[in-house]
Parts: structure tokens; sequence; C-alpha cells
């Protein structure tokens, strides 16, 4: 058990199935106040409801950014995010994984504002060692501004699999062998940050923010973290297999996400690796 549950009965509750489920991973929600820290933005990132809901916020003077208390080596995080709704271009909202120092490690995701009514890009990079240029981006089979909906990391040391309510959209697998550096030697935190980023963001950087329109809020409920450093144990509560890889379930949902919800994928950018794609685009299928 490796972060503790906010309220005793939920704690014990949560003790109790996750013996019933043979799992020793807690499978409740982290409390903001007890588990995470506002880093920068001041008073623009906002803790309710006794810890359970959180909000980050944007403004011409700044945005802002929590992070995690805790930091571990390989595990998972869980988050649900509500997007800054409206017109959000030219915002950039992140939940990440990192280490920190010059050599850092990196497992991100980033959701990119759009102007109303059009769609948010969710983009995902894997740094090792302070060197990314992994980048894959996808729409979302939904409205993000609309509900809630759940974003994952499962760090593993076989591999990094990054999943949408428990969809898994990527996976990044640990290629050592073949030379792919794969981050397993710092721990990470969790990070998230919402900020200004309209030189890129939306369109390539063509639709600036809309600041008549700040400030803009993102939402967060149901923080998880888990570590999983401790025992070989399997996570509860997602459609991943204990082992190394997804069931077939997991992969032909993947196929799905990549197949309708692929926008980007550098694995096939021919143009910018003009001296040929990196070593784990030749052998991985995804
Ligand atoms: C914003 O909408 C345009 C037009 O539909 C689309 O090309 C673009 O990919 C969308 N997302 C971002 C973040 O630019």
């Amino acid at each position: 058990m490796k972060m503790a549950c906010t309220t005793g009965k939920g704690f014990y509750v949560a003790v109790v199935i996750g013996i019933v489920m043979g799992s020793m991973v807690a499978s409740c929600a982290a409390n903001f106040f007890q588990d995470t820290e506002i880093t920068w933005g001041g008073d623009r990132g906002k803790i309710f409801n006794g810890g359970q809901l959180l909000s980050l916020s944007l403004d011409h003077f700044s945005g802002s950014g929590f992070q995690s208390k805790k930091q571990f080596l390989f595990g998972r995080i869980d988050m649900d995010i509500k997007l800054v709704a409206g017109n959000s271009a030219g915002t950039v909202t992140t939940f990440y994984l990192s280490s920190q120092g010059p050599n850092h490690d990196e497992i991100d995701f980033e959701f990119l504002g759009n102007v109303s009514g059009d769609p948010y890009i969710l983009h995902t990079n894997v740094f090792s060692q302070g060197k990314g240029n992994r980048e894959q981006q996808f729409y979302l089979w939904f409205d993000p501004t609309r509900n809630f909906h759940k974003y994952s990391i499962i760090w593993k040391p076989q591999h990094i699999i990054f999943l949408v309510d428990d969809i898994p959209i990527r996976v990044f697998k640990n290629e050592e062998a073949e030379g792919v550096p794969f981050p397993k030697n710092q721990a990470m935190r969790m990070h998230s940050s919402l900020w200004n980023a309209d030189d890129w963001a939306t369109r390539g950087g063509l639709v600036k923010t809309d600041w008549s329109k700040a400030p803009f809020t993102a939402y967060y409920r149901n923080f998880k973290m888990s570590s999983s450093s401790s025992s070989d144990s399997s996570f509860s509560g997602s459609k991943v297999q204990s082992k190394n890889e997804l069931d077939a379930n997991g992969r032909r949902r993947l196929r799905w996400a990549q197949k309708y919800f692929m926008i980007y994928n550098y694995c096939t950018d021919l143009n910018r690796f003009p001296q040929g794609l990196p070593p784990e685009c030749k052998r991985s299928r995804f």
C-alpha cells in the first residue's frame, strides 16, 4: 500500500477490495491537500472539497502547476481531468511523470487547446536521459471539456503504456537491447500544469490565445499514484494484465485508438528522420 487514502473508512474498504482482488494496490483517490502541492502560479492553483477537487487556471500574467509530493521508480498514475472549455486555443494542459536534472526522464500527456468546437490534440512523448523526440498525437473520441475523463500512465521496467479511459493508446517498449534508452534509473514525480503556448499549440501557432476569455480553468479529481517497485503485483482497475504485455482485448483497443485517432507518429515521419527512423520504430508495429 503506497499511498494511504483520505478517509479511514475508504481506506479499509479499499484494503478489503484489494485483498479480494488479489492486489496490494490502493484503489482510492489521493487527497490533493496531503499528497500534492501547488508549485507555481500562486492562487491560480486551488484545492476544494476537502482535497477531492483541484483547479488550475491561466490568465494573462501566469499559468499554474502542481506536483505529487511522492516520487516512485515504476508504478501507475491515474487522473480524471476536465479540460479548459470554450475557446481554449493557445492553452496547453499537461499531466506527466518527470525526474529532475539535466538528463531527466519524462513521460508526457499534453492537451493542446483549440477554438470552440474544434478538437483538442492529445500529444504524448517519452524522454529518456534528457532526450525526447518520440511524439505521437491523437484526437480524442469524446469532448474532453464536457466531463471528466481518466488519463493514466503505467510505467514498468518492460514498457510504458498511455491510457485514456482505460483504453491503451500507446505502448513504448523497453528495447534497450536494441540500443534504445529507456527510463528506468531515475525516480519520477507526477506534474501537471496549465500554461500559454500560443506560439505552437493550436494549428502550429496560427491561432492565438483569446485573452478576453481568461481566466482559463482545468479541473482535476481522483488522482491515484501507486508504486509497483516493492513487488511484481498487478495494478487494479484496468484492462491491463499484470504480465508484460496487453491482453487480446487491450491489443484490440490499442489498434482501434491508433487506427482511428492517431494523427501524428514520429515513427512514420520520414521527412524528419532523413538518415533513418529511430531504432525503436523499425521493429515495433506501434
Ligand atoms: C484544431 O482544429 C483544427 C481544425 O479542425 C485542426 O486542424 C487542429 O488539429 C485542431 N487542434 C489543434 C490543437 O490545433
